[in-house]
This record gives structure tokens, sequence and C-alpha cells, in this order.
């Protein structure tokens, strides 16, 4: 089954804040729960949020609710992710919006294909390769970004070995890039984040990739933790390649512009349900970062490896 899934009139997410402990499906019968899964990140990941969206407007359509309205709920959902505007926009402006939702969908999965394509060139036989968050088939409809850059050079037959950050606070490389590759027999090690720049030091990276949930002028947003892992790689001269589709590009903002989404202090504050630090402590929880264009190597696309802007 696909990350998103059109069925019967409702879209069958599966549940990523259940894994890897249980592959479990959350049902969106009308687009109040599509907010709540984007909010709630059941569902995350800037191509996977943007189709999500698109079927939360046709939705609301096939519901004959006001579709305006709707469309801005939608988008006010989370703020970092370009994808999701974008994807909102293009169902509004289309003569219908489920169509045009599933059109999107099929080609997410084409150009999650086209980016491994092109990416898959970049790596050898043998190269250690480390990503941060989750930018595989749980981001996308199915397939993923980075982790399609190396599902595609496992495919080529290329033997390769991927690290993964932890991804605090909410571990999305632990829990979900982990269980991604060990679903497809790649093989697979965790770090912590922190351990990234060492293991960069002693030799132990050859390349790192990593998703986007915007690019625009100036660099790149993605995950918290991104520009440590591009700082250190700048610093021990490891390539550092970003996997995006089109649509992860701003071409209207500058990337300093844009709102980087804070999210519930909880997050920081408690691990795997336990309270991690004193009581009444104060946190800071941004969910993402700007990676700025001079660590970046390349950007890979479906329609080639470009330059950052
Ligand atoms: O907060 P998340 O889990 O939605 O953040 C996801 C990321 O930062 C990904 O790297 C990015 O969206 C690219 S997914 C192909």
């Amino acid at each position: 089954m696909k990350t998103i899934e059109w069925k019967d009139g409702e879209l069958v997410l599966i549940d990523q804040r259940k894994l890897p402990d249980s592959l479990e499906y959350f049902r969106c019968r009308d687009y109040r729960d599509v907010i709540y899964a984007i909010k709630n990140m059941v569902v995350r990941g800037a191509p996977a949020i943007g189709v999500t969206a698109a079927f939360g407007v046709a939705m609301a359509e096939l519901a004959g609710e006001d579709v305006e309205v709707a469309a801005e709920e939608i988008k006010a959902s989370r703020p970092t992710a370009v994808n999701l505007f974008w994807a909102v926009d293009r169902v509004m402006k289309s003569e219908s919006p489920l169509d045009e939702a599933i059109t999107m969908y099929m080609e997410d999965m084409e150009t999650n294909r086209a980016i491994g394509r092109h990416g898959a060139g970049l790596i050898e036989d043998g190269d250690t390769v480390l990503t941060h968050c989750n930018a595989g088939a749980l981001a996308c409809v199915d397939y993923g970004t980075a982790l399609g850059v190396i599902r595609a050079a496992w495919d080529d037959g290329k033997r390769l070995t991927v690290i993964c950050d932890e991804t605090r606070p909410v571990g999305q490389g632990a829990r979900l890039s982990v269980w991604e590759m060990q679903q497809e027999g790649i093989p697979v090690k965790l770090i912590t984040d922190v351990a990234a720049g060492y293991l960069m030091q002693t030799g132990m990276i050859d390349k790192v990739i990593i998703g986007a949930d915007r690019i625009a002028e100036g660099g790149v947003a993605n995950k918290i933790g991104s520009l440590m892992v591009a700082l250190a790689a700048k610093r021990f001269n490891v390539p550092f390649y970003v996997a995006a589709p089109m649509s992860t590009f701003d071409t209207e903002n500058s990337i300093y512009d844009i709102e980087i989404e804070e999210r519930d202090p909880a997050e920081v504050l408690y691990y795997g349900g336990c309270r991690i630090a004193p009581q009444d402590t104060e946190a800071i929880n941004p969910a993402f970062d700007i990676v700025p264009s001079d660590l970046i190597s390349g950007i890979i696309t479906e329609k080639g490896i470009l330059d950052p802007l």
C-alpha cells in the first residue's frame, strides 16, 4: 500500500505517528480530517503533504462545502513546505479538483523515479551515504526523493550503506528512514544527530543526500539539523546533495523570508513519552532550518541536477 491512497471516497493515510511499531491507517472522511492529519504529522514530508492537501480540497468540493474556505484552512495547516501551497493553488485552478488531485498523485510517483534516475549516477559502488530526516516513500506517494536516489542506485547494483541521523525531536530518521531501508533490504545504520560531524571527520561518510521543504533564492529549508550536517560536510569536503521535485521550488521569495514552523515544545521536553528535562523547562522547537546555497553541491530534480538558487 502507498503512503496515501484514495479509496471509496476517503483518503487513507499510513499513520506515520505509529511507525515503526505498528503499521496502521488513518482515514480522512472530510477535509477537516485532512487538516488534522497534516497538522499532527499523521502524514508528513513536503510532497506527501502537497498531494494530501490536494485531495482535501477535492473532498470539500465533493461534499458541497465552500471550497475557498477549505483551501485557506488547508493552507494554514503547516507553513514551511511550499508543496502544500503549490498543490492547493493548482487544484483550485483546475476544472475538477478530484481529477487534478489524482493527476498529481500519479505525477508524484513518476517524478520521484526520475529524481532517482538522475541522482543514482552520483553514487558509487561501496558508498556510505548519510541522510537526515525522512525524504523517502513515506514523505511522498511512494519511492521518495533522497531515499529514491538511494533506491535507484541500489537497483542499479551499487552496494551501499545508508547512515540515518535519528532526527530529533520527532525521530523521522530513526523511526521512518531506517524502517524504509530495512523493508528494502538496503544496509542501514542509525546514529545520533550529534555523531554526524565525527563520522565525516573520520572519513566514514562519502556523500550526504537530504530532501527539501522549500528551495528558494539563497538556499534550502529542510528538517532542523540539516544546517549542522551541511556545515560539517563543507568542512570535511563531503559532497552535500538535496533531492527534491520542481514543485518544492519557490521562485517568489528569498529563503530567509519564509516562515519556519515552530512546533510544540513538548516534542523537545519528552522523548518516547518520558520527560527528559526538569519541570518548567522552557524549550525552543523550530521544525526546519536553512542550508545556504554555498554549502550545497547540487539539487537533484526530475529535470536533472541543478545548481542551488
Ligand atoms: O516535519 P516533516 O517530517 O514534514 O519534515 C520533512 C522533511 O524535512 C523532509 O526532509 C522534506 O519534507 C522532504 S520529503 C521528500
